[in-house]
Order: C-alpha cells, then structure tokens, then sequence
C-alpha cells in the first residue's frame, strides 16, 4: 500500500462538471486508482483566487462537485476524495513556498496574463492569482505525489512545481520527488455550438443534465454547415457531433456515420440519434448514481470528512518534514 505511488489532481469548484471533463479527466482519474495510491481535491481555495467576491454559491459547488465524482465512479474506498480548505497543511506549505518563489517566475506562466484578459470583467491584480500555481504546487507537494493527470492548459503550472520543488530541495535537502504530468491524449470535446465546450458559453452537456436534456441538446448541435438539405454529402471532419462520436461510439458506429454523412446515406437527425446510443448508456449509470446520492447528502459530507482526515495524516507527516528541513 505505502509502495504505491501517489497521484494527485483536482478541480476548481466553479460550477457543474460537463462531458469534456468526464472524458478529458474522470474517465483517466478513475482508472488511476486501479494502480496508484489517488488523492482528488475539490480545490475551493483555487476558486476564491478569481471569484473571491462570488462566494454565494461556493459551497453549493463544492456538494455538486463531490457528487459529479462520486457518480463518475470516483471510490472514496480507494481514494482519498476531500476539500482542499480542509486540510490546512496546504496553506501551510504554501506561505513557506512563497518565500522561494521569485516573482518573476509567476508573472511569465502563459496562463496569468491569458487568465487575466480572458476574465477582463473581473480585477485579477490581486496576491491570489498570482501565487495561483503555488497553491498548486502546495497541493502537490504535501502528498509528495509522482504524478499529476492534467489537460494540456496545466502544462506550465506543472513545469513551475517542478522548478519550485528543485529549488526547494536545493536550498533545504531533497523532500520532494519532481512530479510528472500524465496529460491524456482525448483532445478537448467541443460543445452545441462547435465552440469547446465550456459553462462560459452556454453550450455544455452537464453530467447532472437528465436523459431529456441530454438528447434535446445533442438533437440541436450544429453540423457540418454544408449539409443544408438532407441529400447534401457531409464531412464527418469538420463536424463537432462526429468529434462527440470520436469520443463515445464504436468504431463501427464511427465508421457508418463517416461514411453515410459523406454520401448522404444518412440524415444528421439520424447521425444524432446514432450517437445517443453510445452516450446514454454512459451516462446512465453516472445519472442513477447521482441521484441516488444527492438523496443522502450526509453521505457525501462524511466521505468528504474521512477523506480529510487521510489526506491530513499524509499532509501533516509532509509538513513536519518540511519544518525539520527550513528549520523552523
Ligand atoms: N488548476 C487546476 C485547474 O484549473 C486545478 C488544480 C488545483 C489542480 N490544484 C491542483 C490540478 C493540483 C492538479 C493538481 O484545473
Ligand atoms: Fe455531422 Fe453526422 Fe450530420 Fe455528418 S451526418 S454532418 S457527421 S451530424
């Protein structure tokens, strides 16, 4: 069990969790526990360093969050699931990373100034965002977790930690491992509109929506532009439900749909339909299991417990070391 090695990833409460994320995250997540010892956070700290004046339904997220998990088939029996501000040793280890960390190595990560224009209606001049990928790296180190499964978009905070935890063991003797990214090869889903799929836009399927939900959604995608009437030939390529098919069908599914869109052997009323065949009974299981535990949800509150009194032995073993080390 303690040979294991440790993986670690989480989420920023921000809002219910769509397809993208169950294939781009959970389905790689909930594989991982098979082989590796797996801490998961509901990062809430990480959400108030962009929304710290929207907290009205943080907590609500928090509880949607740890249900979407949990019904992705997320095992609180296997892994460790918890909320990040639970476990105090994070910010702990945060404040004495922030000592070592030069400015200069914050305000280059692509993703600040991005973040920044991206969320122009917001100030994000504030000490929190900037010391962002510290948090992160916080929430890394503590576990002293070998690797970190993350999208493509988490590159460069994973190259900051590694930088800080080499820069660490430098100035104080070796306590952390550098860990590794385990990005996943599922490239981003795109969602109704053909835009990626994201909140932001208004264009995700929520593993919360119901089956009705689902297929209206999916039933009012746009397709390949070019297929205006029903006998015009299509191009699977350039047509985000054939990227969804990519993601859920068969092969064979895939190939008939490629096929048939081409010479117009089908309607795209018909492709649809084809693709609600593989995605609802994906999403079905996850749907019965939801529901079954937002019935109980002091079910969930005491998985999310359990989970941060474990992640607090490991947490708080880290930490001493990490004194022993500074000195302090
Ligand atoms: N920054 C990640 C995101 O936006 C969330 C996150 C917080 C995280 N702490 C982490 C991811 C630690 C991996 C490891 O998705
Ligand atoms: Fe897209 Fe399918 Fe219509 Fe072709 S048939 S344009 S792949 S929805």
């Amino acid at each position: 069990m303690s040979t294991q090695q440790r993986v670690l990833s989480g989420f920023r409460p921000s809002g219910p969790l769509h397809i993208g994320h169950l294939v781009g995250a959970l389905q790689n997540w909930v594989s991982l526990q098979e082989s590796y010892r797996c801490f998961y956070a509901i990062c809430d700290w990480h959400a108030l360093t962009s929304e710290y004046a929207n907290t009205e339904n943080l907590k609500e997220y928090v509880f949607q969050m740890a249900l979407d998990w949990l019904a992705a088939g997320l095992d609180p029996e296997r892994s460790t699931l918890f909320v990040q501000s639970k476990v105090k040793e994070h910010a702990e280890l945060h404040l004495l990373l922030s000592m070592i960390v030069p400015l200069g190595w914050l305000e280059r990560v692509p993703t600040y100034k991005e973040q920044q224009q991206q969320m122009a209606n917001r100030d994000l001049t504030n000490y929190g965002f900037l010391g962002y990928p510290v948090l992160q790296t916080a929430d890394i180190l503590v576990y002293k977790a070998q690797w970190v499964p993350v999208g493509e978009d988490q590159i460069s905070h994973l190259e900051l930690c590694r930088e800080i935890a080499r820069r660490f063991n430098a100035l104080y003797g070796e306590v952390f491992p550098e860990p590794q990214p385990k990005t996943s090869r599922v490239p981003r889903l795109p969602g109704t509109d053909g835009r990626k799929m994201s909140k932001s836009y208004g264009n995700a399927v929520y593993l919360s929506d119901p089956e009705v939900e689902v297929r209206k959604k999916i039933l009012t995608m746009v397709t390949d532009p070019a297929r205006v009437r029903r006998s015009d030939p299509g191009n699977p390529d350039i047509c985000p439900v054939f990227t969804l098919h990519k993601a859920f069908s068969t092969q064979a599914t895939q190939d008939t749909a490629a096929l048939e869109c081409r010479r117009a052997g089908i309607g795209c009323i018909d492709c649809k339909s084809m693709l609600l065949g593989h995605l609802n009974p994906v999403l079905s299981p996850l749907h019965e299991r939801r529901a079954h535990l937002a019935q109980k949800p002091e079910r969930v509150t005491e998985i999310l417990e359990l989970g941060a009194e474990k992640a607090r032995q490991v947490a708080s073993a880290t930490l001493q070391e990490v004194r022993d080390a500074v000195r302090i």
